[in-house]
């Protein structure tokens, strides 16, 4: 082995990683010493005291403060004229070929337990059309009413690269072009045993996992992403997560206003239903936006009222954001980026001091990740829309129970309805006033409720059959 590179191991304290290397064939070992280079050995000792031995604390700011936001409704003459002119720009820029869409979907996806990557997850209530489905679906339909042609940037990790790329080579790219599809790995960290040491996930190779959601932004850069993106003229990057297929995959208004406000990384908010909803609070310190954690808000502070008895911390993120394309460049200049980690606790495969891979039943180890959201306080300026929750957030988190397949099934089906609705359409109803059919309108023909009027009136649709699963 590289004596330098022994030399740095040792001196980090994690001579243990290399416990089975003499026993290696030669081109393991190979292989091992070029993952090991790209480790920050460093860096460890800090890390493994910060945030493993000891668990780090998030310090609340003395002037953390509610973070202010556009409503989802305009509130006066000024409002109202600013979102109509956001809904003409964000319709010039997608129109231009100024807007890209970015999906992260390196999450290995460990709650939902499917056996894949989750894009690939069948969300479809009735179709059991893909989660990437519901996206490209979108993308085709925003292409067509913009006469326009957009970017689609998709975020894999080095585990989930492979099947990823398969699965839309296999469907056809899902209805898109694929030079317009652009797949790109994020980085890894290797996971750490409860006592600091980095464990192994085989003989050759330390147990990675994703870097978390935060690794995009130099995932972006040094995958060539950002080169493209600016090589074709796209400015914003519409960001959102694989797992919400209700997401608008480019708002207009939210781009719109993301351009007209000068914002370098804007969000999208959703007023959280009760104090301690599991949704990142977006708050405001020194005059810098951040997000706090659900589980390091204070309940003080989550539970504080407005005089008009609302919840002065209402603000709940849902992940979904605008990021002007010269902020990554900006932040990834020199091909670096620290953004804090974040501690996990989770169960890790690992071998033990045999050789023997054991899959705990508890958590035995700590990954750290990135968030993205850690970006807010880099940006110069941070734009806050209102979403409407019931139209733009489904989270497929979970297999069952809250945000769950079957949660977000439920609410693909009810926005639906909704839409048909409004187009005039009869609806049967349960006694409880909850409509009795599963209702599944095709992204690629509808994305608002503008498209959903159109659909009615060229299908001439005039009801829903009581217990009918349709796709429309
Ligand atoms: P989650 O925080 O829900 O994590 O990711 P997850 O890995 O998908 O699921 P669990 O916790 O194991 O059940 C939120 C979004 O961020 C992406 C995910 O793919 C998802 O779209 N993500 C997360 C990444 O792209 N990379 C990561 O390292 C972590």
């Amino acid at each position: 082995m590289d004596g330098k590179l022994l030399e740095r191991i040792r001196e980090a304290g994690q001579e243990q990683v290399l416990r089975f290397y003499d026993e290696l064939p030669e081109e393991s070992r190979r292989a091992f010493e070029i993952q090991l280079a790209e480790v920050n050995w460093e860096a460890l000792p800090e890390l493994a005291r910060d945030y493993v031995l000891n668990r780090p604390e998030t310090a609340i700011p003395e002037d953390l403060a509610p973070a202010e936001f556009f409503p989802l409704e305009p509130q006066n003459e000024n409002m109202r004229a600013l979102y109509a002119q956001a809904d003409l720009k964000g319709a010039e820029l997608l129109r231009n070929g100024k807007v890209c869409c970015l999906t992260v979907a390196g999450g290995q996806g460990t709650r939902l337990g499917f056996d894949g990557p989750k894009g690939t997850y069948p969300i479809g209530p009735v179709s059991g059309k893909t989660l990437f489905e519901y996206f490209a679906g979108s993308i085709i339909r925003t292409q067509e009413k913009y006469q326009t042609r957009m970017l689609w940037f998709i975020m894999t990790s080095p585990i989930n690269r492979q099947a990823t790329e398969e699965y839309f080579s296999n469907n056809n790219y899902l209805g898109l072009q694929p030079e317009q599809v652009f797949f790109f790995t994020q980085g890894t960290m290797p996971a750490f045993g409860r006592n600091g040491k980095l464990l192994l996930g085989a003989k050759d190779s330390l147990s990675l996992s994703p870097d978390g959601h935060g690794g995009t932004l130099l995932a972006l850069r040094r995958s060539g992403a950002l080169a493209k993106m600016a090589e074709s003229g796209c400015e914003y990057i519409s960001y959102f997560q694989v797992d919400n297929p209700l997401v608008p995959v480019a708002d207009p208004r939210f781009i719109g206003l993301h351009a007209l406000e000068n914002s370098e990384m804007s969000a999208i908010m959703l007023s959280k239903t009760n104090a301690k909803e599991k949704l990142g609070n977006f708050c405001v310190s020194n005059g810098k936006v951040q997000i706090i954690e659900y589980s390091d808000l204070p309940d003080e502070l989550a539970e504080r009222r407005n005089p008009d008895g609302t919840l002065a911390f209402i603000a709940g993120s849902p992940a979904i954001h605008v990021i002007s394309r010269t902020f990554v460049e900006k932040l990834t200049a020199g091909n670096t980026l620290r953004l804090p980690w974040h501690r996990a606790d989770k169960k890790i495969s690992a071998l033990d001091d045999k050789g023997r891979v054991c899959v705990p039943d508890t958590p035995n180890g700590v990954k750290l990740e990135s968030f993205i959201f850690d970006a807010l306080p880099l940006a110069a300026k941070v734009m806050i829309l209102e979403g409407d929750r019931k139209e733009v957030f489904a989270p497929t988190k979970n297999a069952t129970g809250v945000d769950s397949a079957e949660s977000c099934r439920q609410m693909i089906s009810e926005r639906n309805a909704r839409r048909l609705k409004a187009a005039g359409v009869a609806l049967p109803l349960h006694p409880d006033g909850s409509v009795d059919a599963v209702i599944e309108l095709d992204p690629r023909r509808v994305l608002d409720d503008a498209d959903a009027l159109e659909l009615v009136n060229k299908t001439g649709l005039k009801a829903i059959l009581p217990g009918e699963a349709v796709v429309l």
